[in-house]
């Protein structure tokens, strides 16, 4: 991987980390933490529509513009070419085809009952090796990510169902629990056979709120916070994903997606375009077609070399997800809720799950900047063990280095997913309580301590989870 001036500060400031990290963490922890998650940025809303609102301190001049990213966001593509223009260039292959197919109402995504299709999750896989800036190495006649659908003319690469392992275990005080844990099998392959040395993880969509501000934290915030060698010897290290940014052409924080293999909204969306719905922008020129696959490059020649997502489109798609509000945290003064958020303290939850971070400045998007909010993740890599183990490495997350999801609006799930739980990286828990069981590696004395905790406190920390 070539070293960018970025790889050079990270190693710079990793060596700096020392006292000065542990207080910026430390006074993270003490600050006191408002029912506004989001800072200025927070809605007070908690209906199915929760996710899907402007940041209030944008001002109405940004409205209109938010509500035609909205658009962008929930229209469904057609082949091109379709009827109505600008909205066509879905395929050669694709997942879906609108981003809100995937990010229920702006909310994650979930898995597919027995013997249906995929719907709202995506398979990615690789082979060892690198693409050649340190990220997965895409298969010679599947590319890096599994498409089960393609316009008429075209194959679709295959199809994909689940099968599940089951588990029971107990709670310290003799109480089973449940849990379960979902494998891929591939059928009907178009293309031929999966390489032996195939490495493959399932995912489910997250949540698209409040990731402007995420944006917005300062990477010496997250430096600050990482301490890959446990220096502080809490048995928890967490450190940050550094991977390509393709729009800058050097190396990036990671932060988006379930490794935080991404570095910024704008590239997470242009990613999806190209490779959920065969939507071509500026940044990705080119149609999804590995060089196999005959039918989808002579469909993809058939278009005009030009982005198929109109350049001014996009950008209005990248400032909704920006601007998307995070909803306020509900019934923050109950006595439950706040013994909650007392366990999720003492239970070690906060070590990952920060509760306060600042963003910092904020070109172009001032409403962003100088924020004090309340995601609970650290947005750095922790290793979960094996459980939750892919074997997947992405940039310098390894098998099973997982980002610290965010959980502000968590406990909106139900209510803004249609009815439908499903959480951790591949959507398998389908309740909060399992998400929580299934932490080991570094999360493990914390698992432990959510074991031990009375039926009673396990509730209490569970209204805490579903006010967020
Ligand atoms: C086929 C389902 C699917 C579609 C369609 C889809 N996404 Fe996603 N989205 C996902 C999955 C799965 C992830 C997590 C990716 C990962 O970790 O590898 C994700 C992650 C994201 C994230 C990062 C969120 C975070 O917290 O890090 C953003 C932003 C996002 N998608 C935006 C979009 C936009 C914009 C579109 C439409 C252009 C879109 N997505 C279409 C499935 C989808
Ligand atoms: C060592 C860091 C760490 C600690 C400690 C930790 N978590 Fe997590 N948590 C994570 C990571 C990383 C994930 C994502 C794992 C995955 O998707 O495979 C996660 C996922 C979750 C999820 C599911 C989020 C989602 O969007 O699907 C919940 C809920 C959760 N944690 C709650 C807790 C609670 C409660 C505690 C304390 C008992 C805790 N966590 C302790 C790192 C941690």
């Amino acid at each position: 991987m070539k070293r960018s001036l970025f790889g050079t500060l990270v190693i710079f400031l990793a060596l700096a980390n020392g006292a000065g990290a542990q207080a910026l963490r430390a006074s993270f922890l003490k600050s006191p933490q408002s029912p506004e998650l989001g800072g200025a940025a927070t809605v007070d809303r908690a209906d199915i529509t929760a996710f899907k609102q402007m940041i209030p301190n944008a001002g109405p001049m940004r409205f209109p513009q938010f509500m035609f990213g909205q658009r962008q966001f929930v229209s469904e593509w057609d082949p091109a070419p379709g009827e109505v223009p600008d909205q066509d260039g879905l395929g050669p292959t694709f997942n879906a085809i609108a981003c809100a197919s995937c990010h229920i109402n702006n909310g994650r995504g979930f898995l597919p009952a027995d013997g249906e299709d995929f719907e709202s999750v995506l398979v990615r896989f690789s082979v060892p090796g690198d693409d050649g800036h340190g990220g997965p190495k895409p298969l010679a006649n599947y590319g890096g990510q599994f498409q089960h659908r393609a316009v008429d003319g075209v194959q679709p690469e295959g199809n994909a169902h689940l099968e599940w392992e089951y588990f029971v275990g107990y709670y310290t005080d003799g109480t089973p629990f449940r849990a379960r844990k979902p494998k891929v099998v591939f059928s009907q392959l178009a293309f031929g056979e999966l390489p032996a040395d195939m490495m493959v993880s399932l995912r489910t969509a997250n949540p698209v709120i409040g990731l402007g501000l995420l944006e917005r934290v300062p990477a010496e915030t997250l430096l600050d916070l990482a301490d890959p060698d446990d220096s502080n010897g809490d048995g928890i290290s967490g450190r940050m994903n550094i991977v390509w940014d393709a729009k800058q052409q050097r190396n990036a924080p990671g932060r988006f997606g379930w490794k935080a293999n991404v570095p910024t909204v704008e590239l997470q969306n242009a990613g999806a375009a190209l490779g959920d719905m065969g939507v071509t922008t500026a940044i990705n020129p080119d149609d999804n077609c590995p060089a196999v696959q005959d039918a989808c490059l002579e469909t993809a020649a058939l278009h005009p070399p030009e982005a198929q997502f109109r350049p001014e489109f996009f950008e209005q798609l990248t400032r909704y997800v920006l601007l998307t509000a995070v909803p306020r945290q509900r019934n923050a003064d109950d006595v439950k809720v706040m013994q909650g958020r007392s366990i999720f303290y003492s239970s070690g939850c906060v070590q990952c799950h920060m509760p306060t971070l600042k963003t910092g400045d904020s070109e172009g998007f001032p409403e962003l900047a100088n924020q004090t909010i309340h995601p609970f993740t650290d947005l750095l890599l922790h290793d979960m063990g094996e459980g939750l183990e892919d074997g997947r490495p992405d940039y310098l997350a390894s098998g099973s280095e997982w980002r610290t999801p965010p959980l502000w609006g968590i406990g909106l799930t139900e209510t803004v997913s249609a009815g439908q739980q499903g959480y951790l990286h591949d959507g398998r828990a389908r309740t909060l309580e399992e998400a929580i069981l299934w932490h080991g590696g570094e999360a493990k004395s914390a698992q432990r301590r959510f074991r031990a905790l009375s039926k009673k406190d396990r509730a209490v920390l569970l209204s805490f989870l579903k006010s967020l």
